[in-house]
């Protein structure tokens, strides 16, 4: 396969080069500097030129907090962006798969969110990134393949497990994570394994793709002090409503996706966190 990568440079975007380089697959990976998606010009022109077979594409706005006070730019980025890797993909015949996330869904559930769930996004970051899964499903139909994962930690960038190591190393304090959103912490190794297993099989539709068996925040952090050799007791639970400063973005208090369509389709489950998150703990070691 030609793969066309966005946000090659991202934390995703970073895994699904490698896996699919490993794979033998002819690979253009292209960072905001070489493809900036808001650039409609820029993006036919770099699509056009590359002619791929697929574009993942995983240049986002990801920044949940600057979405919700810029959310002109969230816009411009996840959605409108979207159109234009959609518009490119459908100029060269190219596939794409749109990588989308747990926040197109309001959180009030109590049972994990199938494909088929009604969406009902809380925050600008959430409307933005359902406005990119509507472009890419309205201009590319059976083209288009939408992977919606959730709480991504990789070798590649900051997130979750890098600053909670951080956290872990500097002082011997305590430190206070909300246990009141649940979800499953993901893991973007296992996730681009799965977007090239989508890629190679041509399944369109959307898909949920997380790793097994939901935990809290604080939950997740108690594993990464004690994963990485620290007191998982100096993690102390609170609830969302006592974080402090107040986050301008609202977040869904229950983010478990149901990988239903993986199953239906007979692929692979992806590893539960548990043994994921050792690997990436051994990784960053
Ligand atoms: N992180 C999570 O917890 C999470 C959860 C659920 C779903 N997702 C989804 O997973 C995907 C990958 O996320 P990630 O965690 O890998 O994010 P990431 O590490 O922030 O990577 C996103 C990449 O997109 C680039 N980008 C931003 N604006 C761009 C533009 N206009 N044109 C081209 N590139 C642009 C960023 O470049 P700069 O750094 O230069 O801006 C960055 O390299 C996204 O679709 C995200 O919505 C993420």
């Amino acid at each position: 396969m030609k793969v066309l990568v966005t946000g090659a440079a991202g934390q995703l975007g970073h895994d699904v080069v490698r896996e699919c380089t490993t794979a033998g697959d002819e690979v253009v990976a292209c960072d905001r500097a070489n493809l900036d998606v808001a650039d409609r010009q820029q993006t036919l022109q770099v699509v056009g030129a590359v002619g791929p077979d697929v574009v993942v594409h995983c240049a986002t706005f990801t920044n949940v907090d600057d979405c919700e006070t810029d959310p002109e730019k969230a816009y411009r980025v996840n959605a409108f962006g979207t159109r234009n890797v959609a518009e490119g993909c459908a100029l060269t015949k190219a596939r794409m798969i749109y990588v989308s996330t747990d926040y197109v869904f309001d959180g009030r559930a109590t049972i994990p969110y199938t494909e088929w769930h009604p969406t009902g996004p809380i925050s600008h970051y959430g409307h933005s990134k359902l406005g990119g899964e509507r472009e890419a499903i309205d201009l590319l139909g059976p083209d288009a393949t939408i992977v919606r994962t959730s709480w991504l930690c990789g070798a590649h960038g900051s997130n979750f497990v890098t600053t909670m190591l951080r956290l872990a190393r500097h002082g011997d304090g305590l430190i206070t994570v909300v246990d009141d959103q649940q979800g499953c912490p993901t893991f973007t190794r296992d996730v681009a394994a799965t977007i090239r297993r989508l890629a190679v099989g041509h399944l369109p539709g959307v898909f949920h793709v997380t790793n097994a068996e939901p935990t809290t925040w604080h939950g997740f952090a108690s594993a990464i002090f004690a994963g990485s050799g620290h007191d998982p007791d100096r993690v102390k639970a609170i609830a969302s409503s006592e974080l402090l400063p107040v986050r301008p973005a609202p977040r869904p208090s229950w983010s478990v996706l149901d990988n239903a369509a993986l199953r239906g389709h007979g692929l692979p489950p992806l590893p539960p966190w548990r043994a994921s998150l050792a690997l990436l703990l051994k990784e960053l070691n």
